[in-house]
């Protein structure tokens, strides 16, 4: 086994009882993530939850994936796999170059999903392949593992003429020159980075330049944020088939971007740990020694996706400027293993959620309720106002200081430090459940409308301290029960005006929600009428 290449960025399995290996080859975690090292899924019979939940988009440009497997058992072990796609007319039932059921071979083995597009249309397909192994059929213990995929198909791709049947590897895009970079300069994270950001770039369908994020020096044009025009679409596919592709093909471009924020890792120092997950970490520290920061970083159990999804989601807010937005300061990758991101942020600086939640009797007046809401709303006002969704404002998404100054940031990190907020439905992504809208819930339909209701949902958590949304509620009962109509009652200490408000932001009909222009305005009014007199 070539493990050795696995850079030690997989979960240390400890050794039970071997069964079989399941995982990418590097061949395959390089076309779909642009990381040399394998992903292991299964690995001596021990399965990596984590990686399994992880939708793995496939690019337009890739048609067909690969597994690669080896039964550990002294024997060959029964399988049997089945793949549905979510929508046949645009992709039809994708091949196996091995037969559905069969047995896994002693000897490494890798197989093939093609994966080719109708043509019939753009969409964005989700493919669950599960496979079924029979580890002992005495007991009938067998595991199953569900793989999701989201393939992005384009309109009028030529359709594939399967009858001339080129091989499957000759299908196999040549690696961009990013790639080959990394290949022989193994800048690996930055890579990671780059790819994740341009599929990311691509995807959002850039024909629309929107305008940048305000001000200032450090701000580039860069944004791999969602924008106002495909947010209704959840789709990631541009639906003209004319796809510019200039963004893809310039990592020299991406590069330059996220090395504007590149810190050199010696600059920074930890000085105490604030958060930590099952991977995940806050530490405060200091930057250059004279800049206190927060440091979000994982630790060496992390594995490739939770570093990707660390950077991936730390860029989120990134380049946005404003009072009450804490955005990433710096990036650190020289350890791609365990990367640093870096925030500004002054010593008595803490996550909002726990602050509510610290055991000391604290108490927050209406006045002061009001007036984190209203610099929260100012500061989501300025991001719609540069065409960007959070998709998800909550209180374990800001951070408060101790004048009660609230900031909003990215949501990186969240899922593993938070994780009694998100919740898995059937198809393993890890969502907010709990404060999403109505139609995010059913159609995965994010807009400036879906961040208003996760806004009522904060001003909620204001209230109560940080209680848990629908704590009585299972996460796959949300969506009925608020089709029902019921929504979370009206804390004790609330009064009726801020009610209201709240009410008004998880109105069914998207356009019944308000602004945050006018929840500026409304907060504003009201913390004027509040204070008239004090
Ligand atoms: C299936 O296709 C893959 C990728 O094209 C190839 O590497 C593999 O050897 C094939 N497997 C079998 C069993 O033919
Ligand atoms: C099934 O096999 C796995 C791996 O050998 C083992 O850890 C597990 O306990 C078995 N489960 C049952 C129900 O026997």
């Amino acid at each position: 086994m070539d493990n050795l290449k696995t850079f030690g960025l997989f979960f240390i399995f400890s050794v039970v009882s071997a069964s079989y290996n399941l995982y990418l080859n590097e061949h395959e975690t390089m076309r779909l993530l642009g990381l040399s090292a394998e992903l292991y899924y299964v690995r001596e019979g021990l399965i990596n939850k984590y990686a399994l939940q992880f939708t793995v988009p496939v690019p337009a440009n890739v048609r067909d994936i690969a597994f690669t497997w080896q039964s550990l058992a002294g024997k060959p072990l029964p399988y049997r796999i089945n793949i549905a796609t979510s929508d046949p007319v645009v992709l039809p039932r994708p091949q196996l170059n091995i037969t559905r059921i069969g047995e896994m071979p002693q000897e490494i083995e890798t197989f093939a999903i093609d994966m080719r597009c109708s043509g019939v249309r753009a969409a964005e397909v989700d493919v669950t392949i599960s496979i079924e192994v029979t580890l002992n059929r005495a007991n009938n213990n067998v595991t199953e593992l569900v793989f999701t995929r989201r393939k992005i198909c384009l309109q009028s791709e030529v359709p594939e003429n399967t009858s001339d049947n080129p091989t499957l590897l000759t299908s196999i895009p040549k690696p961009p020159s990013a790639i080959i970079t990394l290949i022989v300069g193994g800048i690996l994270a930055m890579i990671l980075v780059a790819v994740l950001i341009s599929i990311a770039y691509c995807a959002r369908g850039p024909t629309k330049r929107k305008p940048h994020l305000s001000q200032p020096v450090r701000t580039s044009s860069f944004q791999r944020l969602q924008t106002h025009s495909s947010s209704l679409a959840p789709s990631i596919c541009p639906t003209n088939a004319t796809l510019p592709r200039s963004k893809c093909s310039e990592p020299e471009e991406l590069h330059r971007r996220i090395s504007e924020i590149t810190v050199q890792r010696c600059r920074v120092r930890l000085s105490s740990l604030l958060q930590e997950g099952t991977f995940g970490r806050v530490y405060r520290g200091t930057y250059n020694e004279s800049q206190d920061v927060l440091v979000k970083t994982v630790g060496q159990h992390a594995n490739q996706m939770q570093v990707s999804l660390l950077l991936q989601e730390g860029m989120n807010l990134y380049g946005a400027c404003h009072v009450g937005i804490l955005s990433v300061l710096g990036v650190s990758i020289e350890d791609h293993t365990a990367p640093f991101l870096l925030y500004a942020a002054d010593n008595n600086t803490k996550n909002m959620k726990l602050f509510l939640q610290e055991p000391i009797a604290r108490t927050l007046t209406t006045i002061q309720v009001v007036k984190m809401s209203t610099q929260l709303a100012s500061a989501i006002c300025h991001l719609h106002s540069h065409g960007v969704l959070h998709k998800d404002i909550a209180a374990r998404n800001c951070v408060i200081d101790d004048e009660l100054t609230v900031k909003l940031t990215d949501n990186s990190l969240s899922r593993d430090l938070f994780p009694q907020d998100y919740h898995c439905l059937g198809d393993r992504e890890n969502r907010p459940i709990k404060w999403m809208s109505l139609e995010a819930l059913s159609l995965r339909n994010f807009s400036e409308a879906s961040d208003a209701w996760a806004f009522g949902v904060l001003i909620w958590e204001l209230f109560t301290l940080a209680k848990q949304p629908y704590v009585d509620i299972d996460a796959f009962e949300m969506e009925n029960y608020l089709r029902e109509g019921y929504r979370l009652t009206q804390p004790l200490n609330c009064p009726d005006e801020l009610f209201t408000i709240m009410a008004y932001c998880w109105a069914v009909a998207m356009h019944d929600r308000p602004t945050f222009q006018q929840l500026q305005f409304c907060l504003q009014d009201f913390y004027n009428q509040l204070t008239r007199y004090v």
